[in-house]
C-alpha cells in the first residue's frame, strides 16, 4: 500500500527542500540540526549533575548519525533535548538549530508543531511507551490525526499504509489489536511507525533495537534502512553493531562530551580516539577486550581528560588539560589547500592530545 496517497491538508516542509550537491546544507544554506554548545545539568543533592558538556553536532539532510556510547555517557539525554522532553528541573544552555530556527528559546506553540511533526520520535522501550488501553489502530489514527486533518477513512488507510510501510503482515488485523496481543519486534515496527507517522524530514531514534533476540533485531535493522533513505535520523545506540549498519556518520560521546566524529567507515576501519578503540576492541568479534575502569562521576568531573583514568595512552598533560575536540590533520590540510569541502567531507574530529 502506497502510504503517501492521501494528500496532507498542511505543506510537509521535506528533506528534499535541501540541495543535493551538499546534503548539509539547504537552499538558504542551512544545516538540518546544528547543534551548537549544548549544556545540560540536573541540579542533585550531592551537587550538580552534568550529563551534557558543550556539544557541538550536525545532523545532515538525508544522512543517519549515530550516536555511540558506554551506558550513561549523556546519548539519551542529548535525543531528549532537542525537543525539549527533559525533567523540568533540567537546566538547558546553548542553541539546537533546526532548519535555523532555535528549538530551545522557540515559544511551547511552536515547538508543537515541529515536536512529532516535523521531528519524529521513537523511543526505547515500546512495552512501556505504547498505551496498553488503546488499540494500535487507535494510537496510529491519533498520530496521525495530531498531524493531518484526514477524515476518519482517510486516517485509517493512513494508518493500514503505515503498518504495511514497517512491514507488518495483515494490517487490517492488527489495526484492531492491544499491544499485548503483539511481540516484541512487532510492538517496536508499531513504535517505528509512530515516528515516522508524519512523515518527518528527522527521526530521532533512541535504542530502537534494545531488547530484541537476534532474528528480530536484524528486521528492525532492514526496516531502519529502508526509512533512512528518506528521513534523516539521529541513532542513539550503544550498539556498535547496529550503528555500523545503519550510520554514515558516528558520534562518540564519553562522559557527557563527544570525543569523536567520523565517517561510519573508517570509524569501524581505523577509530581514533583511545576510548572509541576501546569500544571496538570491547566487540566479541575484536576479542571483547574490556575497557578498564568506570567513566567519572557527572557530578565531580576531572579537570583534565575525562577519559584519562582509563586509558592506555595518557601521558602527563591529560591530567591537567582539558583537550578541544579538533580536526585531524588530513581534514586540516584539506581546508589549508583551500578546499573547504574536503575539510568538511572529511569532517573527522577527535578529542585527545595525541591528536592536537
Ligand atoms: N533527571 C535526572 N537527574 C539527574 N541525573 C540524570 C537525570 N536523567 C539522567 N541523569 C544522568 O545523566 C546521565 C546520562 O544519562 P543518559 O543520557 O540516559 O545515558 P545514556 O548514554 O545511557 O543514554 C546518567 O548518568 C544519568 O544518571
Ligand atoms: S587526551 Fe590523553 S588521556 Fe585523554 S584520551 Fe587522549 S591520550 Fe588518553
Ligand atoms: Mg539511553
Amino acid at each position: 500500500m502506497n502510504t503517501k496517497s492521501p494528500v496532507p491538508s498542511v505543506p510537509v516542509p521535506s528533506a528534499s527542500a535541501f540541495l543535493p550537491g551538499d546534503p548539509s546544507i539547504s537552499k538558504e544554506g542551512i544545516p538540518l540540526l546544528d547543534i551548537k554548545d549544548l549544556k545540560v545539568s540536573f541540579p542533585d543533592e550531592n551537587g550538580t549533575v552534568k550529563p551534557i558538556y558543550r556539544v557541538d553536532l550536525t545532523v545532515k539532510a538525508n544522512e543517519t548519525l549515530g550516536l555511540i556510547g558506554e551506558s550513561g555517557s549523556g546519548k539519551s539525554i542529548l535525543g531528549l533535548s532537542i525537543l525539549r522532553l527533559l525533567p523540568g528541573d533540567a537546566e538547558v544552555g546553548g542553541k539546537i538549530l533546526f532548519k535555523g530556527q532555535d528549538l530551545l528559546s522557540m515559544p511551547s506553540t511552536e515547538l508543537r508543531k515541529i515536536r512529532g511533526r516535523e521531528i519524529g520520535m521513537v523511543f526505547q522501550n515500546p512495552a512501556a511507551s505504547l498505551d496498553p488501553i488503546f488499540t494500535v489502530g487507535g494510537q496510529l489514527s491519533e498520530a496521525t490525526r495530531v498531524h493531518f486533518a484526514f477524515d476518519k477513512n482517510a486516517v485509517k488507510a493512513r494508518v493500514l499504509g503505515l503498518l504495511d510501510r514497517v512491514s507488518i503482515k495483515d494490517p487490517a488485523l492488527r489495526f484492531g489489536q492491544y499491544p499485548h496481543e503483539l511481540s516484541g519486534g512487532m510492538k517496536q515496527r508499531v513504535m517505528i511507525a509512530t515516528g515516522i507517522a508524519s512523515e518527518p524530514s528527522l527521526i530521532i531514534a533512541d535504542e530502537p533495537t534494545r531488547g530484541l533476540d537476534v532474528t528480530v533485531k536484524r528486521r528492525i535493522i532492514s526496516l531502519m534502512q529502508k526509512i533512512s533513505r528518506d528521513t534523516a535520523m539521529l541513532l542513539v545506540t550503544h550498539d556498535l553493531e547496529v550503528a555500523e549498519q545503519l550510520c554514515d556518520r558516528v558520534a562518540v560521546m564519553y562522559a557527557g562530551e563527544i570525543v569523536e566524529i567520523a565517517g561510519c567507515e573508517e570509524f569501524f576501519k581505523a577509530p581514533l580516539h583511545p576510548f572509541s578503540e576501546g569500544l571496538l576492541n570491547s566487540l566479541p568479534s575484536r576479542g571483547m577486550h574490556a575497557i578498564p575502569g568506570t567513566s567519572p562521576s557527572l557530578i565531580d568531573l576531572p579537570s583534565g581528560c575525562r577519559f584519562y583514568p582509563r586509558c592506555r595512552y595518557s601521558m602527563d598533560i591529560c591530567r591537567t588539560r582539558h583537550p578541544e575536540l579538533v580536526p585531524v590533520d588530513n581534514a586540516v590540510d584539506g581546508a589549508v589547500n583551500g578546499d573547504m569541502n574536503a575539510f568538511f567531507d572529511a569532517g573527522r574530529l577527535v578529542r585527545c592530545f595525541l591528536y592536537a
